[in-house]
């Protein structure tokens, strides 16, 4: 018997991971740069952090999350998202009082009971950053500036960036009871989805994908067209701001995102490359969940990505590329004392930080240079019993097929490798 896999989840292979690497190397030196250090969280928490936090209308909770009960039957889920767990630490480090501006970012396992299709998974990796503390829309435009610095940084094009404001919590009830009017007339063409939404939310009303629905939600009015003068003067501040960055933008009237924490500014940076799950990354303002949270009023805001959609446009040949694998040298060996050598010589070399291999399956040598090809090695010695007595075997600089004459102890090797790099 076999096991299979859970559908939706999926092993990163070795011959993937340099891609997953060179996106997470980008992740890491963008947050450098800005300034945002890492937290690492626990892939579960109670149920109740997601359900209050991203509210219990949004699909995720609804219908997404992994949820079990624990052996003393509290409810746990696998974490879906980062945001409520960052602001939960934050709460619980006592930053909220102490340290309120905190810079933070995330790389790690989601887990969504979503449709499985391309770029879409049931566990899925986020890369993500949350900025607390601070209402400045200067700090949209730095959240909004990693992003694009990122995607930079891996060389990738033909992205976009949509981007809204959906106003404070006033602003979003005004604009809900302005949804209502508009779509209740219509409810009986809408998905039965969207019968729901209209009572729960008709908010996520914006977020349906079916066809039938589509003709009433182009036609709804935008939010940014219903905000209050501050929430209006901070949207005006926000685009100042990007333009003089020189960050692009298109507003976009009915983004909402599907998860109910946000206020003020919303945003998604698209891909052309990606067809229907085609948003790299979202995020936005969520100046009310602190205290949702139980804590004092504290602005955040931030956005998380999925590095899945990052792997897929970077291995459509949009921009860098890892670097070739291969190992430094192979070891290939005749008879038992060219063999002792091989093992022992390993050893050292590898101790000297350099990658090298060697047979464990007692294959003829002709088998051994294949493998050498196999594995990409830069060079190859051959020892048999001759070269264990004398010390000295030859060199060959796999590419360019060169032999050299050289000793064959370790700091001789180090040194005539570190000449060839
Ligand atoms: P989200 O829009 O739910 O936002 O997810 C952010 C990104 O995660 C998406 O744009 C997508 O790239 C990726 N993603 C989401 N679901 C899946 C999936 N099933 N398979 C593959 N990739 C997926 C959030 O999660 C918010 N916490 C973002 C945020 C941070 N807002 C403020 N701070």
């Amino acid at each position: 018997m076999t096991y299979e896999r859970i559908r939706g989840m999926y092993d990163i292979l070795p011959v993937d991971i340099g891609w997953w690497r060179l996106a997470e190397a980008a992740m890491i030196e963008t947050a450098r740069c800005f300034n945002y250090r890492e937290i690492r969280f626990p892939i579960v928490e109670y149920t109740e952090l997601f359900a209050r936090g991203m509210g219990e209308a949004t699909d995720v909770v609804g219908k997404e999350m992994y949820t079990f009960p624990d052996r003393k039957e509290r409810s746990l889920t696998l974490r879906p998202e980062g945001t409520a767990s960052v602001v939960r630490a934050y709460l619980n480090e006592g930053w909220a009082t102490q340290a309120p501006f905190q810079k933070l970012f995330y790389i790690g396992p989601m887990f969504r009971y979503e449709k499985p299709q391309k770029g879409r998974c049931r566990q899925f990796h986020q890369f993500g950053i949350e900025a607390l503390g601070s209402l400045d829309p200067s700090l949209d435009a730095e959240v909004i500036s990693f992003a694009w610095s990122m995607m930079d940084r891996l060389g990738i094009g033909g992205l976009w960036l949509r981007l809204n404001s959906i106003g404070c919590a006033q602003d979003r009830e005004t604009y809900r009871d302005i949804l209502t009017s508009h779509f209740s007339p219509f409810v009986d063409q809408m998905c039965s989805d969207c019968h729901r939404r209209l009572d729960e939310n008709p908010l996520r009303i914006l977020d349906c994908k079916e066809p039938q629905c589509q003709p009433f939600i182009e036609e709804a009015p935008g939010s940014a067209d219903h905000l209050c003068a501050d929430c209006a003067d901070h949207f005006g501040k926000v685009r100042d701001w990007l333009d003089r960055l020189g960050l692009e933008y298109r507003i976009d009237p009915r983004l909402v995102r599907g998860i109910d924490y946000y206020t003020r500014t919303v945003f998604e940076l698209m891909s052309e490359d990606l067809g229907s799950q085609d948003t790299l990354l979202g995020g936005g303002r969520y100046d009310g969940l602190v205290e949702t949270f139980g804590g004092p009023p504290t602005p955040g805001l931030g956005f998380a990505g999925g590095f899945e959609r990052l792997v897929i446009v970077l291995q459509e040949g949009q921009g860098a590329e890892p670097p070739t694998e291969g190992i430094d040298l192979f070891l290939a060996s005749l008879g038992t004392e060219g063999r002792e050598l091989a093992v022992t010589l390993a050893k050292h070399l590898r101790e000297a930080g350099l990658s090298v291999d060697i047979d464990h399956r007692d294959r003829a040598l002709r088998k051994q240079l294949t493998l050498a090809n196999q594995l990409s090695s830069r060079h190859l010695l051959v020892l048999g019993n001759d070269e264990a007595a004398s010390r000295r075997g030859r060199i060959k600089q796999m590419e360019r097929g060169e032999e050299t004459g050289i000793a064959l102890t370790p700091d001789a090797i180090v040194e005539h490798l570190t000449k060839e790099a």
